[in-house]
């Protein structure tokens, strides 16, 4: 088995941000390791998660050498220019379709408390763009990686990656267009510490109502900050290629409703572009 990386020390400024929030990072409060380059920080959670670490277990890196993004993108996670951070969840169900159950709704959960963890901390009118998609307008400010395990422990464990683009930096040209930053939008240097623990002070509320089963009230959050979802124009693939139509709503399952003449197609995975 290969080793795990050492972690570093916390960076003073976690620290500080961490301390303050204290029992407002709930089940995240006692969890956190930071590193200096991994390769991914889901990667690496999910290392731990498999060797039983705790649920509400951190994994904070300044950098990765192989970030990832959904369907097998590469997110670009230079120093200095992002928050990149995992967590682990033992979310608990009988059924065996509940790991999938709950990762899609931990999606969605954790999409609401980005939102409102960048909201907080920075004052910027974010937006999601479904399923998982952090934006100023139209470009991509963060995203989310949801991956489970099923090794390793009695109760599966779900990886909750999120990213965030924080600092100015040189995007490749194929990101130019359509990737944004913090420091971009605000216009000023900003200090990642109070993004990430008003994110996972977010994330432990949110997480908290999933499991009490109160996820309507996680879609009505989730409808908010998205203004725009309705009759937005929308194309999709599908078996039969690429489909134009707009968005309905999200259902009850945070699937996105949508619509192309008289009919209504549910889609549960895959990639939604405006037009
Ligand atoms: C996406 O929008 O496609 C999801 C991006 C998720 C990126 C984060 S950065 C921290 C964690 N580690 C990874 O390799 N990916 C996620």
């Amino acid at each position: 088995m290969r080793t795990l990386p050492p972690p570093s020390n916390i960076p003073p400024e976690i620290q500080e941000a961490w301390d303050r929030a204290g029992a407002r990072l709930g089940l995240f409060a006692r969890g956190l390791r930071c590193f200096s380059t991994v390769s991914s920080t889901n990667d690496l959670a999910m290392r731990f998660a498999d060797l039983g670490a705790d649920e509400g277990t951190v994994v904070l890196a300044d950098a990765q050498t192989a970030g990832r993004g959904r369907r097998g993108r590469e997110w670009f996670s230079p120093i200095g220019s992002g928050i990149y951070v995992s967590v682990v969840l033992r979310p608990s169900g009988e059924s065996k379709q509940f790991p999938h159950w709950i990762a899609s709704r931990l999606t969605v959960a954790a999409g609401v408390a980005l939102a409102e963890g960048v909201r907080a901390s920075t004052g910027l009118p974010v937006e999601l763009k479904w399923p998982n998609d952090l934006v100023v307008g139209r470009r991509k400010l963060g995203g989310i990686l949801t991956e489970l395990s099923t090794t390793g422990a009695d109760r599966p464990a779900v990886v909750v990656g999120i990213g965030v683009n924080s600092g100015l930096t040189v995007y490749t040209s194929t990101l130019v267009p359509v990737a944004t930053s913090l420091e971009a939008e605000l216009g000023r240097p900003i200090d990642r510490a109070p993004v990430l623990v008003e994110t996972l002070a977010a994330l432990a509320v949110r997480y908290e109502e999933l499991r009490s089963t109160r996820f309507d009230a996680i879609l009505t959050a989730w409808r908010a900050f998205a203004p725009s979802l309705r009759g937005a124009a929308i194309e999709w693939e599908s078996p039969e290629g690429v489909v134009r139509g707009h968005a309905i709503d999200l259902d009850t399952d945070g699937a996105l409703l949508a619509q192309a003449g008289d009919v209504v197609t549910r889609l549960v995975a895959g990639e939604v572009r405006w037009r």
